[in-house]
């Protein structure tokens, strides 16, 4: 058999990691109080030293392939801060920033917007719309997917688009369960050659169309790994962190080269959180 250069990568390239740079908070304050999506219920009994300690294992499994971690101090009063993806979306340095659809978490924003502006970014720009930021975006290296129905206004997407200066592909979310983006998809690859994992029933049927004609080759989870929010994954291009529950998932990956890396994240999930949430990533 002849196989020509471009096939030959094609066939032989295996699944490659780069260095990310993530921004973390601690759940130093982490408690489920209120309740603003379906996992959280007040009455149900969370450890926080647990959360700490799987929050820090986290931590540790980034630094551990590589990456940097920088951390944002987390404020009392504030229980959800440890779910930093929502607080900023970055790309190229430009900082897009978060307001809150939930009067409770409203505070963050602030926070995270002064720790951009201490770090020397110039760009920070907050947002006029309800913009929960990568709760909802996701960068692909070539465009943002950008989730609605629950949480981020669908204005905010075409504001991010002019913020960003990034093109931006709206997809519309219908199960209250995923009520944010990255609870039902995750990008595996950036760039070129982006891939991503998804749960399709998280979205509407045109959504589910985009999303098959632009990733015709995606990762398709299924219910049981969507159940566990094992959509919550965060890859690095070859390594995938994901919830300990998402076997199947992580099973479909390591078949594609990948290597999953299965974490604890049982307190988190109380609050319909897992790595991603925690996990708000610096696109350079
Ligand atoms: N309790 C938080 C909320 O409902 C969880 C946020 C999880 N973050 C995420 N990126 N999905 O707002």
């Amino acid at each position: 058999m002849t196989v020509t250069a471009g096939q030959a990568v094609a066939t032989l390239a295996s699944p490659h990691a780069t260095t990310r740079r993530y921004v973390m908070c601690a759940p130093k304050y982490f408690t489920v109080e209120y309740s603003i999506n379906p996992w959280m219920d007040p009455g149900a009994p969370v450890d926080v030293d647990l959360a700490m300690l799987q929050w820090a294992e986290l931590r540790r499994t980034y630094e551990r392939l590589g990456h940097l971690v920088e951390v944002v101090e987390p404020q009392p009063g504030l229980p959800d801060m440890v779910f930093a993806a929502n607080s900023a979306t970055v790309i190229d340095g430009r900082v897009l920033g978060a307001r809150f659809r939930a009067p409770q978490r409203a505070a963050e924003a602030e926070h995270f917007r002064r720790w951009f502006i201490t770090r020397g970014y110039r760009n920070v720009v907050m947002p006029s719309r309800i913009n929960e930021a990568e709760g909802d975006f996701a960068w692909t290296g070539r465009v943002l997917l950008a989730g609605s129905g629950f949480r981020t206004d669908p204005e905010a997407h075409a504001e991010a688009q002019e913020a960003l200066g990034v093109p931006v592909v709206s997809l519309r979310l219908v199960d209250p369960r995923y009520y944010h983006l990255d609870t039902a998809l995750f990008v595996l690859e950036c760039g070129e050659r982006a891939q991503i994992a998804y749960f399709p029933g998280a979205f509407s049927s045109g959504s589910r169309r985009v999303l098959e004609r632009m990733f015709p080759d995606a990762v398709i989870a299924d219910a049981a790994d969507a159940a566990c929010l094992g959509l919550n994954g965060v890859s690095d291009g070859r390594h995938v962190v994901l919830p300990a529950e998402a076997t199947g998932l992580a099973a479909q990956l390591a078949a594609r080269g990948y290597e999953p890396i299965l974490l604890g994240i049982s307190e988190l999930r109380k609050s319909g959180g897992g790595p991603k949430c925690c996990t708000l990533e610096l696109h350079a």
